[in-house]
């Protein structure tokens, strides 16, 4: 029987500001999703935090999609939306921009990354969880992980990975999928995951002949883009990933060691400008420097026999991150001594959906041709 790993988040207010999630909120979705666990809707649950946005961790039967988890998921941040607004919180019910739940919270604001998996003997599970940046962040450590042979020893030394992964890659501009496959089409892929605004990796899966079944993911991104819903800024979309380890895929240490490098990604400030992420343990996911700089939280879990999540694990609590954390705040201070200049700033096409559009419209007039 299979099991459903769902992460479904959402910024429904800040405090201070972008800054991070108030406790209220999280034992209001906690009190949610209890209730569910008892009604037998969903078999396990945590709610976690990263910077400003509500982390909801479920495991259930029902599948991916499902009405009634993603119901659920709304709910909880219905319920936690009405004490951000009690409390007055920043942007309370921020990333809730539909009024009415039609099934399926796609589309309507939420992140979304989820799995339907058949359970092997044991399954180590790391949920990511980004704050002030977009689903394109993850594009170079999940490559890193199923494809590098430079960060995974596995792809070399493992018989069980040797044949390498396929990558369901999305255009989320023309809203279109490809699937490459690598090492054959390692340069293909690259071609365009290295351009991560607009191609970004959806789904990781095995080659046939691998352990796992060809059509189970091993790795889940968040692709939502809330500019697309909303029509306008309305702050990041702050992606979430899931990843299964070992056994015929990258080591725990294997997933994890991409993020030894801060690379750059766009969000930031006002989802406006490219900043290193910084590998954090979830009580210091709570940007403050010029909202700042983007994180990532790890966590690790086993799923049980039964579908129980045991964990979490705080997997970048850890001073072996510590030599990351440094490297990033020096990038952070050479980033920052830019100011509003590129490319610290994004670049103009990107910018398309912040609030620079309403300032340049304002110099229209004044503009006149060259000789
Ligand atoms: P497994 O094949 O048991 O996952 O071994 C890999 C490992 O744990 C090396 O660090
Ligand atoms: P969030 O997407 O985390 O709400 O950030 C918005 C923002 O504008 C930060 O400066
Ligand atoms: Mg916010
Ligand atoms: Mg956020
Ligand atoms: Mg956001
Ligand atoms: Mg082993």
């Amino acid at each position: 029987e299979k099991i459903t790993i769902s992460v479904i988040k959402a910024d429904i207010g800040g405090w201070p500001g972008h800054s991070r999630v108030h406790p209220q909120l999280v034992e209001t979705a906690e009190e949610v999703l209890s209730k569910a666990v008892e009604e037998g809707t969903i078999i396990d649950f945590y709610v976690a935090t990263c910077g400003d946005d509500l982390q909801l961790i479920m495991t259930h039967k029902k599948g991916v999609d499902s009405p009634e988890v993603h119901g659920l998921a709304w709910k909880a941040f219905e319920e936690a939306t009405k004490v951000a607004k009690e409390l007055g919180l920043y942007g309370a019910g921020q990333d809730l921009l539909k009024d009415a739940f039609s099934g399926n919270v796609r589309g309507m604001g939420p992140g979304v990354a989820e799995m339907e998996i058949t359970l092997r003997k044991s399954e180590p599970v790391v949920t990511f969880h980004m704050d002030k940046t977009e689903p394109g962040a993850f594009n170079l450590p999940i490559f890193r992980m199923f494809a590098d042979p430079f960060n995974t020893a596995g792809l070399v030394i493992d018989p069980k990975m040797h044949m390498g992964f396929r990558f369901e890659v999305w255009d989320i501009l023309e809203h279109k999928r490809v699937i490459l496959n690598s090492p054959e089409e390692l340069y293909d892929l690259l071609a365009l995951i290295g351009a991560k605004s607009r191609y970004v990796i959806k789904r990781v899966y095995p080659k046939p002949g691998h352990p796992i079944p060809e059509n189970e993911p091993v790795a889940v991104v968040s692709t939502e883009k809330l500019y697309e819903v909303a029509g306008e800024y309305v702050g990041k979309d702050d992606p979430v990933a899931i990843v299964r380890a070992q056994s015929g895929l990258p080591a725990l240490g294997e997933v994890l060691e991409p993020f030894a490098f801060p690379h750059l990604v766009s969000g930031w400030m006002r989802g406006s400008h490219n900043g290193p992420i910084m590998p954090v343990p979830m009580h210091q996911a709570n940007p403050t420097r010029f909202d700042g700089p983007p994180r990532v939280v790890a966590l690790g879990w086993q799923i049980s026999p039964e579908g129980k999540l045991v964990g979490p694990v705080d997997l970048f609590d850890d001073p072996a991150f510590d030599y990351t954390r440094q490297k990033a705040l020096e990038i952070t201070e050479y980033m920052r001594r830019h100011g509003p200049f590129e490319p610290h700033r994004l670049p103009l096409e990107e910018m398309e959906y912040t609030t620079l559009p309403g300032v340049l419209k304002r110099l229209t007039d004044r503009f006149e041709p060259i000789e």
